[in-house]
């Protein structure tokens, strides 16, 4: 890594660790990014060689760093939205807004990904291409990186590629991970009814009992995982939620469910959401009920692309060292949005440590005492102003 670049980061950090506070303060939910939005739209517009385009959903900022260059171009995404989660820790830049925090550390995302651009902007000249930066809204709830590819963010200029980071609280600071292929699960929406007969608890023989029946379908539903999928394949299904009722001696007339479906093949999810209708509705056939069940397939699963995230663990080995880069990470269960993005060009996540050397452990995402750490900020930025450097002049030839 060039010296000169070292020092236009070591330049910019101290700016880019007050954004991140200030966004860690500010914390907004999916599509309300409206105050983050403004803010790096505001930075970004002050910035020599980039053109902020107008948004394309209300709180995205989509801008581009040599805008009348031909060439390759390569895109860098962050996520900007918080989590409807009460802050537990006791930090001077604590959430100020009730009930809402940065759990996932997309406050660091954004912040890097401003770094980024504040950095590159400075030599743009030298870059034989150009960056497409992507803050986009709602990565938790609501699919806006699908929203934005959708509305053409990939093209115009079109994107040879795309790269994100995500904080990952399980491994130590100063370190990056990346792996090929399987990254984060497809996920489904899961939603069931069960319809009965209401009566008084003292009478059950009067009544269809869409608790009894519930209970027996969330036993039915684990079922699939242990006996319809394959142990070499990875699937989960989550009932997470059950409510129904309202005194210890009625048997409610109703009773609501809500879970979650996790796979990666497209198969496997359509065997999924047909078995958890079979069962879910056949189950409470059998009792004398009904069961209305609603399942969708939300995210897609996220597959890193071979060449990308060998041009990352490239970068890694060059920047950090090879005892920093891990490269053995198995995917997850969780999902993530990028997804989109990765289906549409060829593209790569990398996990960015964030767990302290001498602590037990640190706090897990969507945890209320996560926080992004700034000392990992300059981490991500380097990554992600090399790789673009290295994606541009290797393209470009
Ligand atoms: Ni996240």
């Amino acid at each position: 890594m060039p010296d000169s670049l070292k020092q236009a980061i070591d330049r910019v950090l101290p700016e880019i660790v007050s954004l991140r506070h200030d966004l860690h303060a500010h914390p907004e939910l999916s599509f309300k990014e409206y105050n983050t939005a403004r803010k790096v739209r505001d930075i970004l517009g002050r910035l020599p060689n980039i053109r902020v385009l107008p948004p394309l959903l209300e709180t995205d900022v989509v801008a581009i760093l040599n805008p009348e260059r031909d060439g390759p171009c390569i895109g860098l995404r962050a996520d900007m939205d918080a989590l409807p989660i009460t802050e537990e820790l006791d930090i001077p830049h604590k959430s100020t807004t009730p009930g809402l925090m940065h759990a996932c550390g997309h406050d660091g995302h954004t912040a890097t990904l401003v770094g980024v651009a504040m950095v590159l902007s400075e030599i743009a000249t030298a870059l034989p291409g150009r960056v497409k930066f992507v803050f986009q809204p709602a990565e938790e709830d609501g699919g806006g990186g699908g929203k934005l590819v959708e509305r053409g963010v990939l093209e115009d200029p079109k994107v040879d590629a795309m790269f994100c980071l995500h904080a990952w609280p399980t491994q130590p600071l100063g370190s990056i991970a990346v792996r090929t292929g399987p990254v984060c699960a497809a996920t489904n929406e899961l939603r069931i009814t069960v319809r009965g007969k209401g009566g008084h608890g003292a009478y059950p023989h009067k009544s269809i009992d869409p608790i009894l029946i519930a209970a027996h379908i969330v036993t039915g539903l684990q079922s699939l995982v242990a006996r319809n999928v394959s142990p070499f394949e990875s699937a989960v299904v989550t009932i997470g939620q059950i409510t129904g009722g309202a005194a210890g001696n009625v048997i409610p007339s109703e009773c609501a469910m809500r879970g979650t479906i996790r796979h990666y093949s497209p198969e496997l999810g359509e065997m999924l959401r047909e078995g958890v209708r079979r069962i879910a509705e056949q189950t409470a056939l059998a009792y004398g009920g009904q069961a209305e069940v609603f399942v969708r397939p939300s995210y897609p699963a996220l597959f890193n692309d071979r060449d990308m995230a060998a041009l990352v663990e490239e970068v890694g080995c060059d920047l950090l060292g090879r005892e920093r880069v891990i490269t053995t990470e198995s995917p997850s269960m969780g999902s993530e949005d990028f997804a989109y993005y990765a289906q549409r060009v060829p593209a790569a996540m990398f996990r960015l440590g964030m767990w302290p050397p001498d602590t037990e452990a640190y706090p897990g995402l969507h945890h209320p005492q996560f926080e992004f750490r700034d000392e990992a900020l300059p981490v991500g930025m380097r990554m992600l102003c090399e790789l673009a450097m290295r994606f541009l002049s290797r393209r470009a030839r």
